[in-house]
Protein backbone atom coordinates (compact mmCIF):
# COMPACT_ATOMS: atom_id res chain seq x y z
CA UNK A 1 0.00 0.00 0.00
CA UNK A 2 1.38 3.11 -0.66
CA UNK A 3 0.67 6.53 0.93
CA UNK A 4 -1.65 7.85 -1.94
CA UNK A 5 -4.22 4.82 -1.78
CA UNK A 6 -6.47 6.62 0.43
CA UNK A 7 -6.94 9.03 -2.09
CA UNK A 8 -7.53 7.56 -5.40
CA UNK A 9 -10.91 8.09 -7.18
CA UNK A 10 -12.78 5.43 -9.08
CA UNK A 11 -12.66 1.73 -8.56
CA UNK A 12 -8.78 0.05 -8.73
CA UNK A 13 -9.51 -3.26 -10.86
CA UNK A 14 -7.25 -5.73 -9.68
CA UNK A 15 -6.08 -7.00 -12.72
CA UNK A 16 -6.35 -5.98 -16.71
CA UNK A 17 -4.89 -3.09 -18.68
CA UNK A 18 -4.89 0.22 -16.26
CA UNK A 19 -4.67 2.74 -19.35
CA UNK A 20 -7.14 2.13 -23.07
CA UNK A 21 -6.70 4.43 -25.36
CA UNK A 22 -9.65 4.22 -28.25
CA UNK A 23 -9.98 6.11 -31.21
CA UNK A 24 -7.22 8.59 -30.42
CA UNK A 25 -6.93 11.20 -32.47
CA UNK A 26 -5.08 14.50 -31.04
CA UNK A 27 -3.95 17.57 -32.81
CA UNK A 28 -2.91 21.56 -33.01
CA UNK A 29 -5.16 23.79 -34.94
CA UNK A 30 -5.92 22.33 -38.76
CA UNK A 31 -2.94 19.34 -38.00
CA UNK A 32 -3.60 16.15 -36.95
CA UNK A 33 -0.39 14.94 -34.88
CA UNK A 34 -2.02 11.80 -34.33
CA UNK A 35 -5.35 9.94 -35.91
CA UNK A 36 -7.14 6.86 -35.18
CA UNK A 37 -4.88 5.35 -32.27
CA UNK A 38 -5.63 2.46 -30.15
CA UNK A 39 -3.39 0.45 -27.24
CA UNK A 40 -3.73 -0.27 -24.01
CA UNK A 41 -1.18 -0.53 -21.59
CA UNK A 42 -1.34 -3.45 -18.92
CA UNK A 43 -0.89 -2.70 -14.95
CA UNK A 44 2.48 -3.24 -13.85
CA UNK A 45 4.32 -3.10 -16.98
CA UNK A 46 7.40 -1.07 -19.06
CA UNK A 47 5.86 0.35 -22.23
CA UNK A 48 8.28 2.05 -24.90
CA UNK A 49 7.19 4.45 -27.16
CA UNK A 50 9.80 4.89 -30.26
CA UNK A 51 9.31 6.40 -33.79
CA UNK A 52 10.96 9.41 -35.27
CA UNK A 53 11.13 13.04 -34.00
CA UNK A 54 8.04 14.87 -34.53
CA UNK A 55 5.65 11.76 -35.08
CA UNK A 56 4.14 12.93 -31.95
CA UNK A 57 5.60 10.56 -28.61
CA UNK A 58 5.64 13.79 -26.67
CA UNK A 59 1.96 15.11 -27.65
CA UNK A 60 0.58 11.30 -26.99
CA UNK A 61 2.19 11.13 -23.68
CA UNK A 62 1.18 14.37 -22.36
CA UNK A 63 -2.29 13.88 -23.66
CA UNK A 64 -2.38 10.69 -21.09
CA UNK A 65 -2.70 13.08 -18.20
CA UNK A 66 -3.98 16.45 -20.10
CA UNK A 67 -0.91 17.86 -19.58
CA UNK A 68 -1.69 19.25 -22.93
CA UNK A 69 -5.13 20.80 -22.31
CA UNK A 70 -4.01 24.37 -21.63
CA UNK A 71 -1.86 24.53 -25.03
CA UNK A 72 -3.09 27.07 -27.53
CA UNK A 73 -4.40 25.31 -30.54
CA UNK A 74 -4.39 21.45 -28.85
CA UNK A 75 -7.14 18.84 -29.65
CA UNK A 76 -8.10 15.59 -28.91
CA UNK A 77 -10.97 13.19 -30.44
CA UNK A 78 -11.37 9.41 -28.65
CA UNK A 79 -11.20 8.22 -25.25
CA UNK A 80 -8.36 7.47 -22.83
CA UNK A 81 -9.62 5.42 -19.60
CA UNK A 82 -7.47 5.22 -16.52
CA UNK A 83 -9.24 1.97 -14.42
CA UNK A 84 -11.89 2.23 -16.63
CA UNK A 85 -12.84 5.91 -16.16
CA UNK A 86 -12.37 8.65 -19.06
CA UNK A 87 -10.31 10.92 -17.99
CA UNK A 88 -11.88 13.67 -19.80
CA UNK A 89 -14.73 12.71 -16.89
CA UNK A 90 -16.37 16.50 -15.51
CA UNK A 91 -16.05 14.40 -12.37
CA UNK A 92 -12.21 13.13 -12.56
CA UNK A 93 -10.67 16.85 -11.29
CA UNK A 94 -7.35 17.09 -13.73
CA UNK A 95 -4.78 17.31 -10.66
CA UNK A 96 -6.32 14.38 -9.02
CA UNK A 97 -5.61 12.58 -13.06
CA UNK A 98 -1.86 14.00 -12.78
CA UNK A 99 -1.30 12.69 -9.18
CA UNK A 100 -2.43 9.39 -10.69
CA UNK A 101 -0.34 9.75 -13.62
CA UNK A 102 2.93 11.48 -12.85
CA UNK A 103 5.30 12.70 -15.25
CA UNK A 104 9.04 12.69 -15.86
CA UNK A 105 10.25 14.84 -19.05
CA UNK A 106 13.95 14.63 -20.57
CA UNK A 107 15.37 17.61 -18.39
CA UNK A 108 15.32 17.30 -14.90
CA UNK A 109 12.88 20.68 -13.54
CA UNK A 110 13.24 20.74 -9.79
CA UNK A 111 10.75 23.13 -8.48
CA UNK A 112 13.43 26.38 -6.48
CA UNK A 113 13.32 24.52 -3.23
CA UNK A 114 15.21 22.69 -0.86
CA UNK A 115 16.13 19.19 -1.99
CA UNK A 116 13.76 18.04 0.63
CA UNK A 117 11.14 19.96 -0.66
CA UNK A 118 11.21 18.90 -3.38
CA UNK A 119 10.72 15.32 -2.90
CA UNK A 120 7.91 15.78 -0.86
CA UNK A 121 6.05 19.09 -3.07
CA UNK A 122 3.54 17.02 -4.40
CA UNK A 123 2.69 15.47 -1.02
CA UNK A 124 2.29 18.82 0.59
CA UNK A 125 0.65 20.41 -2.08
CA UNK A 126 -2.06 17.26 -2.12
CA UNK A 127 -2.09 17.12 1.83
CA UNK A 128 -1.11 13.76 1.84
CA UNK A 129 0.75 13.31 4.85
CA UNK A 130 1.01 15.03 7.82
CA UNK A 131 3.66 17.89 8.45
CA UNK A 132 6.02 15.77 10.84
CA UNK A 133 5.79 12.72 8.58
CA UNK A 134 7.31 14.57 5.46
CA UNK A 135 11.00 13.66 6.45
CA UNK A 136 10.57 10.04 6.41
CA UNK A 137 8.91 10.31 3.19
CA UNK A 138 11.51 12.26 1.29
CA UNK A 139 14.48 9.90 3.28
CA UNK A 140 11.98 6.57 1.72
CA UNK A 141 11.85 8.36 -1.55
CA UNK A 142 15.62 9.39 -1.92
CA UNK A 143 16.50 5.92 -0.73
CA UNK A 144 14.00 4.27 -3.64
CA UNK A 145 16.10 6.28 -5.89
CA UNK A 146 19.36 5.40 -5.09
CA UNK A 147 20.04 9.24 -4.26
CA UNK A 148 20.14 9.08 -0.60
CA UNK A 149 23.77 8.53 0.34
CA UNK A 150 24.35 11.46 -2.29
CA UNK A 151 22.37 13.82 -0.32
CA UNK A 152 21.22 12.73 2.95
CA UNK A 153 23.79 15.79 4.27
CA UNK A 154 22.73 18.38 2.17
CA UNK A 155 18.48 18.06 2.52
CA UNK A 156 18.20 22.15 2.89
CA UNK A 157 20.52 22.96 0.04
CA UNK A 158 19.42 23.75 -3.56
CA UNK A 159 18.78 20.94 -6.04
CA UNK A 160 20.54 23.07 -8.35
CA UNK A 161 24.33 22.25 -7.56
CA UNK A 162 23.22 18.61 -7.77
CA UNK A 163 24.51 17.00 -10.74
CA UNK A 164 22.23 16.58 -14.12
CA UNK A 165 21.77 13.10 -13.31
CA UNK A 166 21.18 13.61 -10.04
CA UNK A 167 18.24 16.12 -10.76
CA UNK A 168 16.75 13.54 -12.50
CA UNK A 169 16.97 11.31 -9.83
CA UNK A 170 15.29 13.37 -7.41
CA UNK A 171 12.61 14.62 -9.59
CA UNK A 172 11.75 10.46 -9.84
CA UNK A 173 12.03 10.58 -6.34
CA UNK A 174 9.38 13.36 -6.31
CA UNK A 175 7.04 11.95 -9.28
CA UNK A 176 7.11 8.69 -7.03
CA UNK A 177 6.62 10.35 -3.43
CA UNK A 178 2.55 11.12 -4.64
CA UNK A 179 1.82 7.50 -5.25
CA UNK A 180 0.89 6.93 -8.97
CA UNK A 181 -0.81 4.56 -10.30
CA UNK A 182 1.06 5.62 -13.90
CA UNK A 183 4.43 7.08 -14.66
CA UNK A 184 4.98 8.56 -17.77
CA UNK A 185 8.73 9.11 -18.73
CA UNK A 186 9.59 11.37 -21.91
CA UNK A 187 13.19 10.33 -22.97
CA UNK A 188 13.91 10.61 -19.07
CA UNK A 189 17.38 9.43 -19.50
CA UNK A 190 18.45 11.12 -22.79
CA UNK A 191 20.47 13.61 -21.19
CA UNK A 192 21.83 11.50 -18.54
CA UNK A 193 25.27 9.84 -18.29
CA UNK A 194 25.80 6.30 -19.08
CA UNK A 195 25.82 5.41 -15.06
CA UNK A 196 22.99 7.30 -14.69
CA UNK A 197 21.20 5.73 -17.30
CA UNK A 198 21.82 2.47 -16.10
CA UNK A 199 20.57 3.92 -12.64
CA UNK A 200 17.06 4.53 -13.83
CA UNK A 201 16.57 1.94 -15.88
CA UNK A 202 17.34 -0.67 -13.30
CA UNK A 203 15.16 1.38 -11.50
CA UNK A 204 12.73 1.38 -13.75
CA UNK A 205 12.56 -2.47 -13.53
CA UNK A 206 12.26 -2.39 -9.73
CA UNK A 207 9.42 0.02 -10.56
CA UNK A 208 7.30 -2.38 -12.47
CA UNK A 209 6.56 -4.34 -9.44
CA UNK A 210 4.33 -1.65 -8.35
CA UNK A 211 3.42 0.67 -11.20
CA UNK A 212 2.45 0.94 -14.93
CA UNK A 213 5.32 2.91 -16.84
CA UNK A 214 4.94 4.70 -20.70
CA UNK A 215 8.94 5.81 -21.50
CA UNK A 216 9.05 7.66 -24.20
CA UNK A 217 12.89 6.97 -25.96
CA UNK A 218 15.12 7.36 -29.00
CA UNK A 219 17.50 4.49 -27.67
CA UNK A 220 16.10 1.28 -29.22
CA UNK A 221 17.90 -0.75 -27.71
CA UNK A 222 17.15 0.86 -24.22
CA UNK A 223 13.33 -0.06 -25.02
CA UNK A 224 14.92 -3.55 -25.95
CA UNK A 225 16.49 -3.97 -22.38
CA UNK A 226 13.35 -2.06 -20.45
CA UNK A 227 10.32 -2.39 -22.23
CA UNK A 228 7.23 -5.20 -22.14
CA UNK A 229 5.58 -3.69 -24.59
CA UNK A 230 6.43 -0.97 -27.32
CA UNK A 231 4.46 1.03 -29.51
CA UNK A 232 5.81 2.38 -32.89
CA UNK A 233 4.48 5.57 -33.80
CA UNK A 234 5.09 7.17 -37.57
CA UNK A 235 3.90 9.66 -40.23
CA UNK A 236 0.96 10.21 -37.80
CA UNK A 237 -0.25 6.97 -37.43
CA UNK A 238 0.48 4.56 -34.58
CA UNK A 239 1.95 2.17 -37.03
CA UNK A 240 2.38 -1.17 -34.17
CA UNK A 241 2.04 -1.78 -30.47
CA UNK A 242 2.72 -5.21 -28.83
CA UNK A 243 5.17 -7.37 -26.90
CA UNK A 244 8.69 -5.67 -27.28
CA UNK A 245 10.84 -8.57 -28.77
CA UNK A 246 7.99 -9.07 -31.03
CA UNK A 247 7.98 -5.41 -32.24
CA UNK A 248 11.71 -5.86 -32.94
CA UNK A 249 12.10 -9.17 -33.70
CA UNK A 250 9.08 -10.19 -36.29
CA UNK A 251 7.07 -6.58 -37.18
CA UNK A 252 4.14 -6.78 -38.86
CA UNK A 253 4.26 -3.88 -40.40
CA UNK A 254 7.14 -2.94 -42.91
CA UNK A 255 7.43 0.45 -41.42
CA UNK A 256 8.35 -0.83 -38.06
CA UNK A 257 10.74 -3.00 -39.75
CA UNK A 258 12.47 -0.23 -41.10
CA UNK A 259 12.33 1.81 -38.06
CA UNK A 260 13.88 -0.91 -35.59
CA UNK A 261 16.35 -2.29 -38.30
CA UNK A 262 18.20 1.59 -37.97
CA UNK A 263 16.68 2.69 -41.49
CA UNK A 264 14.59 5.29 -40.69
CA UNK A 265 15.65 8.28 -38.32
N1 LIG B 1 2.38 23.28 -28.82
C1 LIG B 1 2.38 22.88 -30.11
N2 LIG B 1 1.76 23.63 -31.03
C2 LIG B 1 1.74 23.25 -32.33
N3 LIG B 1 2.33 22.13 -32.81
C3 LIG B 1 2.96 21.35 -31.91
C4 LIG B 1 3.03 21.68 -30.52
N4 LIG B 1 3.74 20.71 -29.88
C5 LIG B 1 4.08 19.83 -30.84
N5 LIG B 1 3.63 20.20 -32.04
C6 LIG B 1 3.81 19.49 -33.32
O1 LIG B 1 3.29 18.19 -33.18
C7 LIG B 1 4.10 17.25 -33.84
C8 LIG B 1 4.53 16.16 -32.86
O2 LIG B 1 5.41 16.73 -31.89
P1 LIG B 1 5.92 15.89 -30.65
O3 LIG B 1 4.74 15.26 -30.00
O4 LIG B 1 6.73 16.81 -29.83
O5 LIG B 1 6.81 14.79 -31.37
P2 LIG B 1 7.95 13.83 -30.75
O6 LIG B 1 7.85 13.90 -29.27
O7 LIG B 1 7.65 12.48 -31.30
O8 LIG B 1 9.26 14.35 -31.26
C9 LIG B 1 5.26 18.02 -34.43
O9 LIG B 1 4.97 18.29 -35.79
C10 LIG B 1 5.27 19.30 -33.64
O10 LIG B 1 5.78 20.36 -34.40
MG1 LIG C 1 9.20 14.46 -27.80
Amino acid sequence: MHAADGLATGVTLAEGPVLYVTDLSVGFGDKAVLQDAAVDFGRHTVNALIGPTGCGKSTFLRSLNRLNDKVSGYWRTGKIELDGVDIADDRLDPLVLRRRVGMVFQRPNPFPMSIRDNVVAGVRAHRMAPRRELGDIAEQRLRQVGLWPAVADRLGDSPFRLSGGQQQLLCLARALAVGPDVLLLDEPTSSLDPVTTEMVEALLAKLAASLTMVVVTHNLAQARRIADTTTFLYNGHLVESGPTADVFESPREPETASYVMGRMG
